[in-house]
């Protein structure tokens, strides 16, 4: 198995494997990934897609109750519809609509995909928020086997040595894919934006979806997708690391970054993101 140790500035490793030059992370199948171009994907499949903390969690069960019509948990945890971590027989296995999810980009999904024009919901989020929310998941779960600290932890995420790659490459990629494939239907959906109006985004991802709601429904939905109630309701289909430790509900609010930047760190940031994010359509969205 190809794995790898990613070496921060002060020595300390993360683990990963390294996939014809992808990283993941250290558990992961090198084998399941081989396959994704060849998966069969399935005329009704709905992709959510986002770099890691983007809110995936929230948005599948947002919309998988959108197209089950109902508000009520959805007694499966996220990561068994996760196309890098399901195998063949899992994925034959799930019944339809299937509300697969991914952290890869466009062109390394499915072939059938790209082919079928599947609904692709992509997350996006505040890259601050983003790399507090993975930097915390990678300190608690053991196969990343990270010791490190914030400080040089951010360094590696600037540098783009993280699994599944660079924050930065991600979303220039995804830009990208969506200039070039004008009639993929995609919907972009900030985590930001979810927070700010959650009924608003159930109706317009219902819309997107053409799997109309009713009002009330919209706002059950939204309540019940809520950060506490999903964190009680979906505490038994949530990561936790292997000593028990849940560690997915972490906080679930916008802009806990400013509680872990300090001050030359921000600066380093945003030179880097003025660098990475010139002249993308999303270069203001989070620039400081
Ligand atoms: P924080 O670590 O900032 O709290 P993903 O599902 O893509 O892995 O994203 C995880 C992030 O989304 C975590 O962010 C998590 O707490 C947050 N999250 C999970 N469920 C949420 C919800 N229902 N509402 C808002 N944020 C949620």
């Amino acid at each position: 198995m190809p794995h790898i140790r990613v070496l921060d500035r002060s020595g300390h490793g993360l683990n990963f494997v390294d996939v014809d030059g992808n990283w993941f992370p250290g558990d992961v199948d090198e084998q399941l990934i081989r396959k994704i171009p060849n998966m069969e994907i399935r005329d009704d499949d709905v992709i959510i897609c986002g770099w890691m903390r983007s809110g995936t969690h929230w948005t599948f069960e947002v919309t998988n109750m959108i197209l089950t019509g109902s508000a009520k948990t959805v007694e499966m945890p996220k990561q068994d519809q996760m196309i890098e971590r399901i195998s063949l027989d899992q994925q034959r296995a799930l019944s339809s609509p299937r509300v697969l999810n991914t952290h890869l980009q466009f062109h390394q999904l499915p072939v059938g995909a790209r082919q079928k024009k599947t609904k692709i919901i992509l997350l996006l989020r505040n890259p601050r928020d983003c790399a507090v929310s993975w930097f915390n998941f990678q300190k608690t779960i053991e196969y990343f086997d990270y010791d490190g600290s914030w400080e040089d932890w951010l360094h590696l995420f600037l540098e783009g040595k993280m699994d599944w790659g660079s924050w930065f490459d991600y979303v220039r990629h995804w830009e990208r894919a969506l200039d070039q494939n004008p009639d993929h239907p995609v919907f972009v959906l900030q985590y930001e934006e979810h927070k700010a109006d959650p009924v608003e985004t159930v109706e317009r991802l219902s819309r997107f979806l053409d799997c109309p709601v009713s009002t009330d429904l919209c706002r059950e939905i939204a309540s019940e997708c809520s950060f506490h109630k999903m964190k009680e309701n979906k505490r038994d289909f949530a990561w936790t690391s292997q000593s028990g430790v849940h560690v997915h509900y972490r906080k679930g609010v916008v802009g806990d970054w400013k509680n872990w930047f300090k001050e030359g760190q921000c600066e380093e940031f945003d030179r880097v993101y003025r660098q990475k994010m010139a002249g993308s359509r999303f270069e203001k969205l989070w620039a400081s």
